[in-house]
């Protein structure tokens, strides 16, 4: 990977634009996780001991190029001030025109100013090169630590860096060594770990890992579709009955390729989807007609966890269970550990992403012990299908 980097380029008394992502979960006007936060301080750090004047700029949700007072990026100002406790930073109410420029140009070597959010200009998300040229005016040097969004080829992301200096801040340099490692060169045997609700949604990336990994695991409601598919009855389970040639076509692919697919061979069921209600653990065909699979079992946990034992490296993205209501969280939470634990014993090297994925490792508390918790959701799982990502392929060539 040729990734252009802060190794790279002089910021010295320059004004130097960062593209981050401050979409973090807000709720009632409080931030609920600073990860996005906290993981990119490394590169603010950096710059301001290096004497760069920041200009820093984001998203936060999804505006539709409008002004939105609900979706203004100023709330998280206290985060990253506190975040961030010997530098000055401010907030600008927009981030362009002359008031912006204004706000910029009275930045002291150190100092960050804070942009209101990008997305209430329609030109963000349109990749609009007028836009793109008013962001410019603001500095002379481009700074990408962003990779949660490189999956987007937007104004600030793509078109921006194609006006000055463009290199990969720590956070996105990071990312990218860690994924490299876990996909692009790994040690083998590599595992993965699939979860989520639907088979629709993650087609593409299972259809890459058959082809890349030695063994795969699948959990969640797109097993449902796998295990239809190979005929087990699956009660009244979440399941897309328009995927199941896609499903046997998935399972045909990782035999020619040497894949093992794990599908629970013991499952969690419930009459309905509900936090602590009435469930059973029963082996794969005692599962009855109105009862639906909301988690994996403990028999399919350790069948995992054996092969997990055997491996080098692990790609883990998506919940094995109905995560978000307990008790169908216990797979989940149980693999997390495990793996937490092959990591502290050094046999594994341990990568994951998503956001449902990293709150489950998170509050299985074992995140610290994972090798790497990437702060991508959209942008990981496209980078695991093999796709180009817009925001990294801008910023490769030495
Ligand atoms: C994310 O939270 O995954 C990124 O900030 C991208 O947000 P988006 O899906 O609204 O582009």
């Amino acid at each position: 990977m040729s990734l252009r980097t802060l190794d790279h380029v002089e910021v010295d008394g320059k004004t130097v634009l960062v593209r981050a992502d401050l979409n973090v979960p807000i709720k009632d006007g409080r931030i609920t996780d600073t990860t996005r936060i906290d993981r990119l301080v490394r590169t603010l750090n950096e710059l301001i001991r290096r004497n760069a004047r920041i200009v820093l700029m984001s998203h936060f949700g999804r505006p539709n190029g409008k002004r939105d007072p609900k979706l203004s990026l100023a709330p998280v100002l206290g985060s990253l001030s506190a975040a961030l406790p010997n530098a000055r930073v401010t907030f600008a109410p927009d981030c362009v025109g002359p008031a912006t420029e204004a706000a910029v140009a009275a930045l002291g070597a150190g100092d960050i100013v804070l942009l209101e959010n990008l997305r209430f200009h329609a030109g963000e998300e349109a990749n609009d090169p007028t836009f793109a040229k008013a962001l410019a005016r603001l500095g002379g040097v481009y700074v990408d630590d962003a990779f949660s969004c490189a999956h987007r080829a937007h104004a600030s992301i793509d078109a921006l860096a194609r006006l000055m200096p463009a290199v990969a801040g720590r956070l996105m340099e990071e990312e990218l060594t860690m994924l490299g490692r876990a996909l692009a060169s790994p040690k083998r045997p590599v595992a993965a770990i699939i979860g989520g609700a639907k088979i629709s949604t993650k087609l593409a990336l299972i259809e890459n890992l058959v082809g890349r990994v030695n063994t795969l695991a699948i959990g969640g409601g797109m097993a449902n579709t796998l295990l239809l598919a190979q005929g087990e009855s699956i009660g009244k389970s979440l399941c897309e009955h328009d995927q199941i040639g896609a499903a046997r076509a998935i399972v045909a692919r990782a035999r020619t390729s040497g894949c093992t697919i794990l599908l629970p061979h013991d499952v969690v069921v419930a009459r309905e989807l509900k936090c602590g209600v009435a469930h059973r653990i029963v082996a794969l065909g005692a599962v009855a007609t109105d009862e639906m699979i909301l988690d994996i079992g403990p028999n399919s946990v350790a069948s995992v966890k054996r092969s997990l034992e055997s491996c080098r490296t692990l790609i883990w993205n998506g919940p094995v269970g109905a995560f978000e209501y307990p008790p169908f969280d216990a797979a989940t939470t149980a693999l997390a550990r495990i793996v937490a634990d092959l990591t502290t014993l050094g046999t594994l090297l341990s990568v994951a992403g998503g956001g449902e994925t990293v709150a489950a490792v998170n509050s299985a508390g074992v995140a610290e012990r994972f090798s790497y918790l990437s702060t991508a959701g959209g942008a990981f799982l496209e980078w695991i299908e093999g796709r180009e990502l817009p925001g990294v392929a801008v910023l490769e060539g030495l």
